[in-house]
């Protein structure tokens, strides 16, 4: 006998079936305790997929057609007629013996597997819920509604705009001569086809006269677009809010009246507004005005940059030939119309240094207003 293949090669076949049967019952000695489902049960999820690879992994190795056992198996072909049926019955016994212990091992594993799965992924009704972060509303919006509390409140309606306009809304209809700077692409964004982007919110007075008819009482909130290069005070995109009132015999005495409530309303009642002589294309006479400070209350102070005022917006009694574009007779009807920018607003009342944090989406900036 010079090796070991040669000596087991002499050996018996009865006894090399009888060895080979002991190596495969050791090589799946390890998974044995797990024949029993309660052993199972102490393994965690991870440990009993661990598990079932391994066995799966044994059981290739072990009974499979590469294996030792595959090799042992072919004996039964090869002994004598007489031996055969003993021979093939051992086989037989030990293959199904370690068969049914493996199918077993298998199906406890599979069915623990099973289990917890379906425990970790089921819910705990009991468990406390959890809260979703509360969103809050964007500063723009609060001063928004504040606006348009206080204007419903004097019996305005809110209207809302378009923010792509034809040529007609943004400036035909608002007196705006063919000539005129605010046509050109230097100051306004068109779209290919030549519609604009519109640059402020008078442009709902048009559609709301034409709409609702008169007398109207509106205002209108709503975002407009200019080729500003953004700075502390401009960005190319900011929100405007319109008013108009047009009725019979409304003067600049109603207009004058309007704003300075409303600014009373928005800023304190001992806010003190002003109206400068200004030019807007659609309204005739037309004025800037300021309000006193709220900060300092007129004496000067960083927010109205020492002059004890601070801008605010653009008004005027509604040019007549605006009236006549929407069917008015202004021989009749009279009205008053201004406009303000909220973003500028905004900074204001929350002092910002900058109106351009206000579109950064900074939520440790955003989050500070409620
Ligand atoms: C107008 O837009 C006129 N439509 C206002 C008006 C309405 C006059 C009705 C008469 C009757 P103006 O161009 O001045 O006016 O703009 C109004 C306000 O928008 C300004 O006072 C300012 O607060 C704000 N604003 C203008 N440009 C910017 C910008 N680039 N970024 C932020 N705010 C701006």
């Amino acid at each position: 006998m010079s090796s070991k293949t040669e000596g087991q090669t002499e050996q018996a076949p009865v006894q090399q079936v009888q060895t080979e049967g002991k190596a495969l019952e050791q090589a799946f000695e390890r998974f044995a305790r797990f024949s029993d489902p309660a052993a199972v049960a102490q393994l965690d999820l991870d440990a009993s997929i661990a598990a079932q690879r391994e066995l799966a992994e044994v059981r290739t190795s072990s009974l499979g057609k590469k294996s030792a056992w595959a090799a042992t198996k072919k004996l039964i072909g090869r002994v004598g007629p007489e031996e055969r049926p003993v021979v093939g019955q051992l086989v037989q016994e030990i293959e199904n013996k370690i068969l049914a212990l493996a199918d077993t091992i298998e199906l406890n594993l599979k069915s623990h597997i099973e289990q917890e799965r379906t425990a970790r992924e089921s819910i705990d009704v009991t468990l406390p819920g959890r809260r979703p972060p509360y969103g809050h509303r964007h500063p723009i919006t609060l001063v928004r509604e504040r606006i348009e509390d206080i204007f419903v409140a004097l019996g305005y309606v809110i209207e809302d705009g378009r923010e792509i306009e034809t040529d007609f809304y943004n400036f035909t209809a608002l007196n705006i001569p063919e000539n005129h700077p605010a046509r050109g692409e230097a100051d306004t964004f068109y779209t290919q086809d030549g519609y604009a982007l519109r640059s402020q919110t008078s442009t709902v007075q048009i559609h709301a006269m034409q709409r609702r008819g008169v007398p109207i009482r509106m205002i209108a909130p709503g975002r407009v677009f200019r080729r500003d290069t953004p700075d502390p005070t401009h960005n190319p995109m900011f929100y405007q809010v319109e008013g108009l009132c047009v009725d019979r015999g409304i003067t600049m005495a109603h207009l004058k009246g309007t704003v300075t409530e409303f600014l009373r309303r928005m800023f304190g009642p001992d806010t003190v507004t002003r109206f400068r002589p200004s030019y807007f294309p659609f309204t005739e006479p037309s004025a800037e005005f300021d309000f006193s400070c709220f900060k300092c209350k007129g004496a000067g102070c960083r927010i109205c940059k020492n002059s004890g005022w601070i801008e605010l917006g653009g008004s005027g009694m509604v040019h007549p030939n605006v009236l006549r574009i929407v069917g008015v007779d202004p021989e009749v009807y009279s009205g008053f119309a201004f406009g303000l920018g909220i973003d500028r607003m905004c900074a204001l009342m929350y002092e910002l240094d900058d109106i351009r944090l206000l579109f950064e989406n900074d939520v440790r900036f955003l989050e500070q207003f409620e």
